[in-house]
């Protein structure tokens, strides 16, 4: 069933932007040959860390013995806190992140020392031999608890519009709830690590697995107490990050740092499995509530969406993870007066952390069981009820944070998707199948996307470049963002290929490295190729102008009127190849090397008055998904999924391809199978990949339909494409309501269940006992 389709229409030419290209990596991943961190060949002598990690989830720490680990065989240093020389505190934005225990243990899991060995086996036998005296404190465990107590990382922030109070009073029809939604684990298949090789004095490499380079730097640089300009830190891939390298990769980079300056050894630091997913933080768990106002129609008037996430000890990213949910609480729908809260609560957790969508699933799910929960309660399709709440072009069509939606695309991609996917004519068929069905019950919905595409932290919306044209005409492209799997190199030689008028054979993206381009940004918030694209294309344009005027002189031509293209530069009726023009553009002393630079525009966000234009546009996306569900047993199947999603014009279709399809599955995951477990001392016992299941090949829909929305992006961004790394992991917002209309068959669709997530088969069997009728 899947269909092979090649660029959209609306297409801009050009012999490589739009066309499909396999990943810049992919024979050398699928073969062995791309090399990771830990595939690096060390220097001579290398050391290895490990971190002992505390077995309390909060106590007073009273004494830290650690003879023992200096006995063990093959150990040559051991560090606490007090060992650090410069800043102890690696925070990324607010304070709160001791780079070890620091007098108090904060977690369960938290790193309380790190020894050094000869051998990575030893490094790790000898940190589990501490004796560590501690008295315990009371833990705070949950979101509610947080409330009780007021322990909170960061103040609430609110967005308002209107008088939602008299809203709810006037309104028809309420309706209330409370959600409770799972976190989740990263589980890259990469795991953190970091290498750090001492170089004269205080100068220093590091080969780290980190979204975020130019922060490793900083930190490395803090905590060693020497200026930025002595660190430099390279990264060529991540096996994966998700967001879970964006800050949370630094530590394992600063510990390393801090134990090669001691020894003067290159020192490496690889967290094993059960130690990463302990250690490290992982996507926020919510606890939110809704009430909602709403006519006959099921067309909202008002509305209180109360969030609340649970960040863990820290506030790591959680302000602007909070917001982005409060951002999303809308979806696609226009929310009438309302009222968004979101509070950020502290736990003696792992500080959770950045993870695909930052928030905004947990916000975009509230809008959908809002939307089921309304359509149950004015008895009409799910999918009606998700029509008329859409934003218009007219009254409704400027968000709870005041930001004009401009055109509203998601009717129509929802009526293409409707059509395809047939979503009439398979209603019926299901209503009439489940009718029949006493046992095996079929669920179906069609959920949007709307995400807004921009750091909400504005300066973060900067990027720069490197180019450099080699005498041969082969060129090296640098520029800030990291290669994490998501095709990011990939684009980026497709646009400097496309700029300099050659194929991307003549391209080599090398490794991201703080030298070459400074003061990055994280590669996150799926602006990677938004932002480096444009700034590779401003340094490509520069040596394009240079090497035309050059070319025009020599042909006694107009620099205006050079056509770069297939390798061949054109002008005044002459041509020549781009490495010829290369050749003599050297010879000729032009510069060959350009430096480029982007900024987004029209950003701006207003946190005391909750109004603003956060994001620069949205990208867009709706996915139709059917699941068989076994009422006896809960568990159930994803049968067919038929996903169109909005990237604008695609520059490559294969890679965005990829990224709807991963994106879809892993937001499946993170609503059905991937359930974290802490017990009620606060230990994480879901910790390997034994007692935490990520969906697997099997878990593939059968029927897998994904097309691209042919439309390019209204704003001026890269070739007017639209980000796609984050937007279709909440596609998978469908398969959950799939899911509760499989279980709303069982009450005649006259209830929407109460269903908390991850959707395991328990919480479904709850789901259906909810909605028997009382005997
Ligand atoms: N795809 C792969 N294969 N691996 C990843 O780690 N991370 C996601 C997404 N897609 C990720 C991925 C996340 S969280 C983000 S923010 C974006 O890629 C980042 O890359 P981009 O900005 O270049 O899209
Ligand atoms: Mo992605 S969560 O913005 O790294």
């Amino acid at each position: 069933m899947r269909k092979l389709i090649d660029a959209p229409a609306n297409q801009q030419t050009g012999d490589v932007i739009g066309k499909s290209q396999p990943h810049e990596s992919a024979i050398r991943q699928v073969t062995g040959q791309a090399r990771y961190v830990d595939d690096y060949v060390v220097p001579m002598g290398t050391y290895h860390a490990a971190v002992g990690l505390a077995t309390d989830t909060r106590a007073t720490l009273k004494g830290l013995d650690l003879e023992a680990v200096r006995q063990s065989p093959g150990v040559i240093d051991v560090i606490t806190i007090d060992d650090i020389p410069g800043q102890r505190d690696i925070a990324p934005v607010f304070d709160g992140d001791p780079i070890l225990v620091d007098g108090e243990i904060r977690f369960h899991g938290q790193p309380l020392f790190a020894v050094l060995a000869d051998t990575h086996r030893h490094a790790q036998q000898a940190a589990t031999k501490a004796r560590v005296v501690s008295e315990p404190l009371p833990p705070c465990l949950s979101v509610s608890q947080a409330h009780e107590q007021q322990r909170f990382v960061r103040p609430l922030h609110r967005m308002e519009r209107g008088d939602w109070q008299a809203g709810l009073e006037s309104s028809q029809h309420i309706a209330s709830a409370h959600l409770s939604i799972g976190g989740q684990e990263h589980m890259y298949l990469e795991g953190q690590v970091a290498l750090a090789i001492p170089d004269e004095e205080d100068r220093l490499l590091i080969h780290t697995s980190s979204q975020h380079p130019s922060e490793v730097q900083k930190l490395v640089a803090e905590v060693l107490d020497v200026p930025l300009n002595k660190v430099v830190v390279d990264m060529r891939r991540m096996g994966g990050g998700f967001g879970g390298k964006e800050t949370q990769a630094a530590q394992w980079a600063c510990l390393a740092a801090v134990l090669a300056r001691r020894n003067g050894r290159a020192v490496k630091l690889r967290l094993p499995r059960a130690q990463d997913m302990q250690a490290t933080g992982k996507r926020h768990p919510f606890e939110n509530g809704y009430t909602v106002g709403f006519d006959a129609q099921g067309l909202i008037q008002a509305c209180h969406v109360d969030i609340s996430g649970n960040c863990g000890i820290s506030a790591d990213l959680s302000d602007a993870i909070v917001d982005r949910a409060m951002f999303h609480a809308d979806n696609g729908y226009y929310l009438g007066d309302c009222l968004v809260e979101g509070h950020r609560c502290q736990t003696n957790q792992v500080s959770h952390t950045a993870f695909r969508g930052f928030g905004g699933p947990q916000g975009m799910i509230m809008a959908e069981a809002m939307m089921d929960r309304i359509a149950r309660t004015v008895q009409q399709d799910p999918l009606s009820v998700r029509k008329r709440n859409l934003y218009d072009a007219d009254a409704r069509s400027e968000t709870h944070y005041g930001m004009p939606v401009g055109k509203p695309l998601l009717a129509d991609l929802i009526e293409k998707l409707e059509h395809s996917s047939d979503y009439w004519q398979r209603r019926e068929a299901i209503t009439a199948f489940n009718q029949g069905s006493p046992v095996i019950k079929r669920g179906l919905a069609l959920t949007p996307v709307k995400f807004g595409i921009s750091f909400t932290a504005k300066h973060l919306n900067q990027a720069g470049a490197l180019v450099h044209v080699y005498t041969d005409g082969s060129v090296q492209v640098n520029h800030g963002g990291t290669e994490m799997g998501q095709g990011l190199h990939t684009k980026i030689a497709q646009i400097a290929a496309n700029e300099l008028g050659i194929g991307t054979d003549g391209i080599e993206v090398t490794a991201t490295r703080t030298d070459k381009v400074p003061n990055t940004s994280p590669t996150a918030a799926s602006s990677g190729t938004d932002i480096n694209g444009k700034a590779v294309q401003n340094a490509c344009q520069q040596i394009r102008q240079r090497l035309a005027e050059f070319y025009a002189a020599s042909v006694n031509g107009d620099a205006d009127t050079v056509v770069f293209s297939q390798g061949r530069v054109q002008c005044n009726g002459k041509s020549t190849t781009f490495q010829d023009l290369v050749q003599q553009a050297y010879i000729g002393r032009v510069s060959l090397s350009a430096s480029g630079f982007y900024k987004t525009p029209k950003i701006h966000y207003d946190r005391d008055t909750g109004k603003g234009r956060p994001f620069f546009y949205f990208a867009y996306g709706a996915a139709c998904s059917e699941v068989q569900l076994d009422v006896l047993t809960g568990e159930y199947k994803v049968t067919r999924v038929d996903i169109l999603h909005d990237v604008g014009n695609s520059i490559n279709p294969a890679i965005d391809r990829g990224q709807i399809e991963g994106g879809f599955i892993q937001g499946m995951g993170w609503l059905t199978t991937e359930e974290l477990r802490w017990n009620a001392d606060g230990k994480l016992d879901s910790n390997n990949p034994a007692t935490y299941k990520i969906p697997a090949i099997g878990d593939t829909p059968a029927i897998f339909n994904v097309d691209l929305y042919p439309r390019a992006n209204d704003e001026d961004s890269i070739y007017h494409s639209k980000a796609v790394g984050e937007p279709p992991f909440m596609l998978a917002i469908s398969v959950w309501c799939a899911i509760k209309d499989a279980i709303a068959s069982t009450a005649d669709y006259r209830h929407d269940p109460d269903l908390n997530t991850p959707a395991t088969p328990e919480q479904v069997l709850w789901a259906l006992k909810s909605l028997e009728e009382p005997s």
